[in-house]
Parts: structure tokens; sequence; C-alpha cells
């Protein structure tokens, strides 16, 4: 049996570190609200020359290391982001080049917002699975300050910027044990931006559109229910999951899915707090700072997932 086993983890975040203070002193928001509404403290704000490819290929350089592979041992790239540099080509092929890769295998991006990272790992899984590549890139990256209106607050001070990325690799032991996505097209009106480029300009708004309390309420039920799915179908119970590792979006989002899976705090890799909502690149940059910070060991059992606009959304259950 193939399995697609994490062979490395990287992440990079902008220098730029913003406060809740910080934002406070441009709208009408406070620290109080912030923390007490999300648990954000943090973001990092990617700086006017760095594009979401940049941030990629600096997490994937790092995975790379830690995997102990070269650029050229890379078959397939897969960037996970809906803030791509340019409308094309995708972001998977300027990470390809920033990395130096000219072996002329694969690269393309996967669109699910915030599920991008599920969607792009479950994809990465497949082609490996299959015999199709070997060693594979999996990025989430993402600069959403370039599309928040920063004059508004319900949205402003939830996003940040940053990129996480594994190298997953073939191999005989697990792996990837389970994956499961969804999405539902009729919740469009909940979370979306709607520009696009038609007649040689940008029609429509470029900036986040959100119906706050929806996502909430949304966001909870669908994630409780694809987590239970993916270990029930794996044949695994929650006492048997050593890290729940979610989507950052909001730490009472994150609190819930956890009490209904009846997992303890200490069982959480959280890392909203200091990078906000990173929309594709939250989980794997709390995969990289769970494995980094010793918490998360080889052999355990790590349930990631995640949630967003479409809507769309999935679970992995993972032997890291
Ligand atoms: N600072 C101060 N006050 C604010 C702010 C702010 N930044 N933003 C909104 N308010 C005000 C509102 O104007 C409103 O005032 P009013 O009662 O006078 O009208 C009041 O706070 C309450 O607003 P609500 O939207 O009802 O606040 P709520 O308690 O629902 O919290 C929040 C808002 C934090 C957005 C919450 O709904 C939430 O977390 N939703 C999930 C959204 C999310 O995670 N989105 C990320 C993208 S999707 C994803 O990643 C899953």
């Amino acid at each position: 049996m193939q399995y697609a086993k994490i062979l490395g983890t990287g992440s990079y975040l902008p220098a730029n570190r913003v406060s809740n203070d910080d934002l406070a002193a441009r709208v009408d928001t406070s620290d109080e609200w912030i923390t007490t509404r999300t648990g954000i403290k943090f973001r990092h704000i990617a700086d006017e020359q760095e594009k979401t490819s940049d941030l990629a290929a600096a997490a994937a350089r790092r995975a790379l290391d830690d995997a102990g592979l070269s650029a050229d041992d890379i078959d397939l790239i897969i960037v996970a982001t809906a803030t791509p540099d340019m409308q094309f080509p995708s972001t998977a092929t300027i990470v390809q080049q920033k990395l130096g890769i000219a072996n002329n295998s694969p690269a393309f991006d996967v669109q699910a917002v915030c599920a991008g990272f599920m969607y792009a790992l479950s994809t990465a899984h497949a082609y490996i699975k299959s015999g199709m590549s070997k060693n594979v890139l999996v990025i989430g990256a993402e600069t959403f300050s370039r599309i928040i209106d920063w004059n508004d607050r319900t949205t402003c001070v939830l996003f940040g910027d940053g990129a996480g990325a594994v190298v997953l690799g073939a191999s005989d032991e697990p792996g990837i044990i389970h994956s499961k996505l969804h999405a539902d097209g009729n919740y469009l009106d909940l979370l979306n931006v709607p520009a696009q480029i038609a007649d040689g300009q940008i029609c429509g708004s470029p900036f986040v559109k959100m119906d706050g309390p929806g996502v909430f309420k949304f966001a909870v039920k669908m994630l409780s229910k694809v987590a239970d799915d993916v270990l029930t179908e794996a044949g695994y119970t929650a006492e048997q999951v050593d890290w729940l590792i979610p989507h950052q979006a909001n730490k009472r989002i994150i609190d819930s899915t956890a009490k209904h899976l009846g997992l303890p705090q200490e069982k959480i890799i959280l890392t909203v707090q200091d990078h906000g909502n990173t929309s594709a690149a939250s989980i794997p940059l709390a995969l990289d700072a769970g494995v980094k910070s010793g918490k998360i060991q080889r052999g355990q059992n790590l349930l990631l997932e995640g949630i967003g606009g479409g809507f769309a959304w999935g679970a992995v259950l993972i032997k890291y």
C-alpha cells in the first residue's frame, strides 16, 4: 500500500507584526473587542513588494530543508490560495520558477479559500496514492491584506498574511489515513469577494464581504460533522486524536468544534492569537508551529480541518 507521508514542514510570516492596538489607532475597535470575539491579538502583514508566491517559496524552502530534499526532487507543486499573484499564470508555477525547479513537473493552484489546504492536501494524497507523483510540495499561502477594506472594522481585524508548506512523499508507512471534502455553493452570499476583471477594469468590490454571525454558525456545524465523519470512516475515535489542527479563524469556532469532539484544550494547536486568519495558510502554519515547538511527535495522530468561502470544507486524518 502506497501512503502519502509528511516528510517535512515549513512556514513563513512577513516581518510586519500588527497588534490589536495598532488597528484601534486606525478604525473604531479595541483590543478587548477583538480578543473576546475572536482570540486574535496579532497578525502579520506583507509589505508592498512581497507577493503570495514570495511567502509560498520561503515556506517551501524551509519544508524542503526539513524533509532533507532538494527542489528538483519535487514532481508536483500544489498551491492553495485565494490571493494569487496574478489572474494567470498560477501562483504554483511562479513558485516553481522561484525555487529554480527545472524538471517540467506539473504545478497548479487550488481555490477553496480557507479550506484550500484541505483540498490541496487531499489532491496531493490522491496523486501519490495513484503513483502519479512521488514528492509533492503542498503549500497554503495568502496575502489577504490585499483584499481587505482597512476601513471596515467588521473584517479588517480578522485577517493576516502568511504561508505554510509540507513536503508529502510516497511511503510504505502511513501517512494520510483518510480525508473528506465538501462544498455547497448555496452559501455564496455568506462570504465572498465579488470583483472580476471585465472590459479592461475591475468590476465589483475587490474587498472581502462577510456575514460574520452566519459564517460562525455554519462553520461550527459543518466542522463538527466533517470531523466526526472522517474519524468514523477511518475507524478512529476522538480519543485517538493526539492533536487537533484546525483552520485558525476564530478561537470560539475552534473551541466549539473541540468541545463537540470531547477534545481538551491541551490537544489543540492554536496560533490564531499570533497569526489571525491567514485563510489557506492557517492550517500548515499551525502544523509547522506544532512540529517546530516539539509538541507534535512522529507517530502521533493529527486531525486537520478547515472551512471557507464557497462554502467549502474538509478534514484530513494523518499519522505524522
Ligand atoms: N470592533 C468593535 N466593534 C465591532 C467590530 C470591531 N472590530 N466589528 C463589529 N463590531 C460591532 C458591530 O458593528 C456590532 O455593533 P452593533 O451591535 O452596534 O450593530 C457589534 O460589534 C456586534 O457585531 P456582530 O457581528 O453581531 O458580532 P459577533 O459577536 O457576531 O462577532 C465576528 C463578529 C467576530 C465576526 C463573529 O461573527 C465571527 O467570528 N464570525 C466568524 C467569521 C469568520 O471567522 N470569518 C472568517 C472567514 S470564514 C472562515 O475562515 C471560516
